[in-house]
């Protein structure tokens, strides 16, 4: 019997032990490390919901707060989901970040085809702001204000409803009824894009540079990075350094390395399709600790956790294996390059 509890015991021990010995990317980054979740499957998956706990400090919220999901009536809200990762991020001592208030391709049918002038449009865009920025006041600590303001290439404003609506300089309104709405959130412009093309990139600091002139509360740049294997080092580089002249803070936010160049939809993730992610994933995070001044480091996040949570199979219909973690929420070996290259 006494033998039993010395072997039970010893066995308690060592357990603990070993998982206070595991090591985790977000100990040596020395930023915050985000992933953006899937509200429905952090509620069903316990295996995911331990490991986004564990690994991740700061969350944004993929899908749940687009317009067409939080505010899918004109009087209407359903907050159900957000306040759902909300409440799990702040039981778990996490950063949430809001994604998106105002986004082309996250509009809600109904405001698509709502009818009405100027003024009615100006009134509806700021009181969705307000009411969504509204009820996660004090919790939710920093906005994706705007989505993807210019076209896919250059400096040029993309046409959609809003835009049409208030003219060009909706995104301004934009970033002050969030202010007005919850003045301590951190409001961010998000982008994409910019590792492709430079007149894009110098719109977007542009637009920084003009704000901060006219006294607009803008905090934070956004840069997607849906990397592709093949995407140059030296754009990268040059992307980080070029946002971070701006001295606001620049958040990777959505984060993935796509490996399939031929857009195969039974892709093999070869060794050598590892390596050359691996050796781009390293150079990401080697020029954000770089290039990024210290104070400027709002830090990077995933776009999703596992490779079978990746948006990139279902909207693309092709095979890819994009994140640190394998189908089963493995760590990959390169999540372990990473942390080795931080120590
Ligand atoms: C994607 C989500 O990941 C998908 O689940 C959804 O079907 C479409 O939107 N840039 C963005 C994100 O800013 O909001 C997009 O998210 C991916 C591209």
């Amino acid at each position: 019997m006494r033998i039993k509890l010395l072997v039970l015991i010893s066995f308690f021990f060592t357990e603990v032990q070993a998982q206070s010995k595991t090591e985790y990317l977000k100990q040596f980054t020395g930023f915050p490390l985000g992933a953006s979740v899937d509200g429905e499957v952090l509620l069903k998956n316990k295996v995911y919901r331990d490991l986004v706990a564990k690994e991740f400090n700061s969350l944004t919220t993929e899908n749940h707060l687009k317009m067409y999901r939080v505010h899918p009536g004109q009087n209407r809200y359903d907050f159900a989901m957000g306040d759902s990762i909300v409440t799990f991020a702040l039981r778990n001592k996490m950063r949430i970040h809001g994604h998106t208030l105002v986004w082309f391709d996250g509009m809600a049918d109904w405001a698509k085809n709502f009818q009405g002038t100027k003024q009615d449009w100006e009134s509806l865009i700021k009181n969705h702001i307000q009411t969504v920025v509204g009820h996660y006041k004090g919790k939710i600590t920093s906005w994706d204000v705007v989505n993807e303001y210019l076209t896919q290439n250059d400096d040029s404003v993309r046409k959609f409803i809003v835009q049409e609506k208030l003219g060009d300089d909706y995104m301004a309104k934009c970033f002050r009824w969030a202010h007005e709405a919850d003045p301590n959130a951190l409001l961010i412009y998000n982008e994409y894009g910019m590792e492709w093309s430079e007149s894009k990139l110098q719109g977007v600091i542009r637009i920084a540079n003009d704000f901060k002139k006219r006294g607009i509360p803008l905090d934070g740049l956004g840069v997607q990075f849906h990397l592709k294997i093949f995407n140059s080092n030296e754009r990268i580089a040059h992307v980080l350094k070029e946002l971070s002249k701006t001295g606001l803070k620049i958040h990777i936010s959505e984060l993935d390395m796509m490996v399939n160049t031929t857009n195969s939809a039974t892709l093999v993730y070869t060794d050598s399709l590892k390596k050359v992610q691996q050796e781009k994933y390293l150079f990401v995070f080697d020029a954000y600790r770089k290039y990024v001044p210290d104070n400027q480091k709002y830090g990077i996040t995933f776009w999703n956790v596992g490779d079978k949570d990746t948006w990139l199979r279902p909207t693309y219909k092709i095979m890819e294996y994009p994140l640190l973690f394998d189908e089963d929420y493995n760590r990959k070996p390169v999540y372990n390059a990473i942390l080795q290259s931080l120590k």
